[in-house]
């Protein structure tokens, strides 16, 4: 199959270099086309990016120029990893010229008429692009995925909600530094501390928590019929977002039916084999010390959400830990999934 060329917003962000790498070798995709602000715009990539990641910086990339982001040359697939401050404009601008933006920043993800997706949770809420197209008027559309910290709460919530109904969801984050952009929280703020406040981060994850997990009917999201409550701190960590999660069920379960729900859980993107798919979206591991980020993070290739530690809960009524890859299942490899999933629907022909 000839290979789609695809434009990448932020290219030189935390972001953006997973977009560049994940991208090298992907069966369907290839960068072609980067932008990033006018501090980079008109240098070649190698030059422009402070590259972060430990694989090399692909050859490819290296050359290309770094454009301002405006549409024009650009390709008709784009992925957004815009700092927020800017997002929401630029991302219009391209949606309007006819561009599909699939975003990974915060602006928009709210707004009624634009998917906020999981493929393995809410492949559905795809049909909204219709409704988007209608109210907008424009040629291009937007697509985005949720918030790093609500991903893999929400992958581990989804099995919950399929099999048994959740009625209250209490979640404490360990945030990556990485989360954070580049270069991210200042050294003295962050080594031998813990920070108990991200701006904005618990009313993302209440919020997208909700959406995600609601239903689509007569063209809008029904809310979640459950009640969450986020709390979020940064940690030093570099990659990966750990949760301590609580929840009550509506029907009574056991443990071993909690984890029965998350090993057997599958969706489209597993059954149409899409190649950033992982095989298990989530992984449960017996260890009475697992997961954790340091070992655990790039479980299936980072795009799993990795549980452990299932006990009772004697205020709710199970509690567990969850982990998540913060840039790649939080991030680029989700915007890429979704990607995949809109490819396998036709929205990209
Ligand atoms: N890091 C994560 O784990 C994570 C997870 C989920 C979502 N997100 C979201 O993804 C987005 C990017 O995050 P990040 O961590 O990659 O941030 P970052 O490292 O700070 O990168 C920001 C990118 O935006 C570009 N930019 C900044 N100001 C601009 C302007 N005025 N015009 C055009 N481009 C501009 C930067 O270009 P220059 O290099 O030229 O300045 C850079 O490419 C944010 O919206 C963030 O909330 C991040």
């Amino acid at each position: 199959m000839k290979k789609m060329g695809v434009g990448i917003l932020g290219a030189t962000g935390m972001v953006g270099q997973r977009f560049v790498s994940l991208l090298e070798h992907h069966p369907w995709f290839e960068a072609k086309w980067l932008a990033a602000s006018d501090r980079s715009a008109g240098k070649k990539y190698g030059e422009a990016c402070h590259w972060r990641l430990r694989s090399p910086m692909p050859a490819s990339a290296r050359e290309l120029e770094v454009h301002e982001c405006a549409p024009g040359n650009a390709p008709s697939l784009i992925f957004s990893s815009l700092d927020s401050k800017v997002a929401g404009e630029i991302e219009k601008e391209f949606a309007r010229a006819g561009h599909v933006v699939v975003s990974n920043s915060s602006n928009h993800r709210m707004d009624p008429d634009v998917p906020l997706l999981i493929p393995e949770v809410n492949p559905d809420h795809l049909a909204l692009l219709r409704i988007q197209r209608k109210n907008r008027g424009w040629r291009g559309m937007i697509v985005t995925n949720p918030n790093c910290t609500t991903v893999g709460l929400v992958m581990s919530l989804a099995p919950l909600e399929r099999a048994f109904g959740l009625a209250k969801v209490l979640m404490t984050s360990m945030q990556a530094v990485s989360g954070a952009g580049y270069p991210g929280v200042p050294t003295l703020d962050i080594l031998g501390n813990v920070i108990p406040y991200i701006s904005g981060e618990e009313e993302k994850v209440e919020r997208e928590t909700q959406k995600l997990l609601g239903q689509l009917v007569d063209g809008r999201i029904r809310s979640g019929q459950f009640a969450v409550s986020a709390h979020c701190n940064r940690v030093l960590v570099e990659d990966g977002h750990t949760e301590s999660i609580s929840v009550a069920l509506r029907k009574k379960a056991t443990i071993e039916e909690l984890i029965e729900a998350w090993r057997g859980y599958r969706s489209v993107p597993q059954e149409r084999d899409l190649p950033t798919a992982p095989k298990h979206p989530v992984v449960v591991r017996e260890e009475p010390d697992r997961p954790q980020p340091k070992f655990d993070a790039e479980t299936e290739q980072g795009m799993a959400a990795v549980i452990g530690r299932v006990r009772p809960c004697p205020v709710l009524e199970f509690k567990y830990t969850a982990l998540s890859h913060n840039t790649l299942r939080g991030a680029a490899g989700a915007a890429l999934l979704n990607a995949e999933l809109m490819k396998s629907e036709g929205y990209l022909d």
